[in-house]
């Protein structure tokens, strides 16, 4: 199969303030003419989504690991048959609010079901579909659950609701991974104001893929 597009996502801990960055990137990319869709995980489409509200649903307390993680992978398989193959396929800049490192830092490391473990389902899931690049919103977990805390319209679901030493497993998680995929990976530190985290996110996106294309 060949891809014209390109498939950027985007990683953290809770609280690193990914969402209204995205939003910005999405508005920068959709002024320079190019096709580009913002969609995020686990969610996108109907049946994605239906499978995000049993996952989060904070009465599922005796939700198993291994039943997390394969939820969190079928939610993937279908978001991506529906929308994201189509969308590359079709040449578009597919953006991603979460993608296959979320599973493997919080259930693969963080869960302790094993990073190797948790990348054999998403293999069988996703197959060959893998991100081009991705973006690390890098922040310590105290710094993004006390962001978290003080957003009081911000919804709690049942892994926000975690301990700290999980989200640190989180965080854990992450680093590993930014070591395995060096090339892939890119980190941001997103610590500082929301504009600087736009500024250095957009200059990422524009040199990998926007001036490039024009030169
Ligand atoms: P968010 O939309 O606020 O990022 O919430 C999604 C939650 O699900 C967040 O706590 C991260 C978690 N998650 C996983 O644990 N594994 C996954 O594969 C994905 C996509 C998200």
């Amino acid at each position: 199969m060949i891809q014209q597009g390109v498939f950027i996502t985007f990683e953290g801990p809770e609280g690193a303030g990914k969402t209204t960055v995205i939003a910005q990137i999405f508005e920068r990319l959709q002024a320079t003419g190019r096709k580009v869709i913002l969609t995020r995980e686990p969610g996108g489409i109907r049946i994605s989504e239906k499978i995000r509200e049993i996952i989060l649903d904070n009465d599922h307390q005796e939700m198993d690991a291994k039943t997390e993680a394969l939820l969190y992978a079928a939610a993937r398989r279908q978001h991506l048959v529906e929308n994201v193959i189509p969308s590359l396929e079709a040449g578009y800049i597919v953006l991603c609010d979460r993608f296959i490192d979320s599973s493997l830092a919080y259930q693969g490391y963080a869960r302790g079901l094993g990073i190797d473990e948790v990348l054999s389902i998403n293999e069988f899931a996703i197959g060959e579909t893998m991100p081009n690049t991705t973006i690390f919103f890098d922040v310590t977990p105290e710094k993004g659950l006390a962001r978290i805390t003080k957003n009081s319209t911000r919804e709690q679901n049942r892994l926000d609701k975690e301990s700290l030493k999980f989200h640190k497993k989180v965080y854990e998680g992450y680093q590993e991974l930014i070591k395995r995929y060096p090339d892939r990976i890119v980190s941001t530190d997103a610590s500082l104001s929301k504009e600087e985290v736009t500024e250095n996110v957009w200059k990422e996106i524009e040199d990998r893929f926007i001036k490039s294309t024009h030169s």
